[in-house]
């Protein structure tokens, strides 16, 4: 069961997640998109899009918010920010619904917000409904 995310953890994620944007490498889409989540100690890692000049090798800011986190240690995702400007929220792809499922739960909060503020909250689970994960394996015969 995951525990409701305060305003302040919010704030600081949004922060973070703004702030990591900033160093986005997106020269071929010139979308650039920041990331942060929340681990299980309360820490943020944060996260921007990486592009490639071969594009298949670029990589999404939440996959490198999770890279980080992992390195440092953290085991799971308590919630999700993800920042990019649109005319619609900009949620994790779904190559990334998958990643955040490793470490999260169906309902883990995906909070997609811009520079003017809040644009939507999912759950993983309504994101990536029956979904594929570390169960799968565990229950395994
Ligand atoms: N992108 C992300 O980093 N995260 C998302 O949630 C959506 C898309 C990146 C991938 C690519 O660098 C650019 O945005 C355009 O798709």
């Amino acid at each position: 069961m995951t525990l409701a995310v305060s305003e302040h953890d919010l704030a600081r994620l949004v922060d973070a997640a703004r702030a990591a944007r900033l160093h986005a490498h997106a020269p071929y889409s010139r979308f650039t998109v920041g990331a942060a989540l929340l681990d299980e100690q309360g820490r943020v890692h944060a996260g921007c899009n990486v592009e490639n000049a071969a594009l298949p090798q670029s990589l999404c800011a939440e996959a490198v918010a999770l890279g980080s986190l992992v390195a440092a240690g953290g085991q799971r995702v308590r919630a999700a920010v993800v920042v990019g400007q649109s005319p619609q929220a900009v949620t994790p792809c779904g190559g990334c619904r998958q990643k955040l499922r490793e470490f999260a739960s169906d309902d883990t909060p995906v909070w997609s917000a811009d520079e003017q503020g809040w644009r939507a909250r999912h759950t993983l689970g309504e994101l990536l409904p029956a979904s594929f994960g570390p169960d799968h394996w565990s229950t395994a015969k």
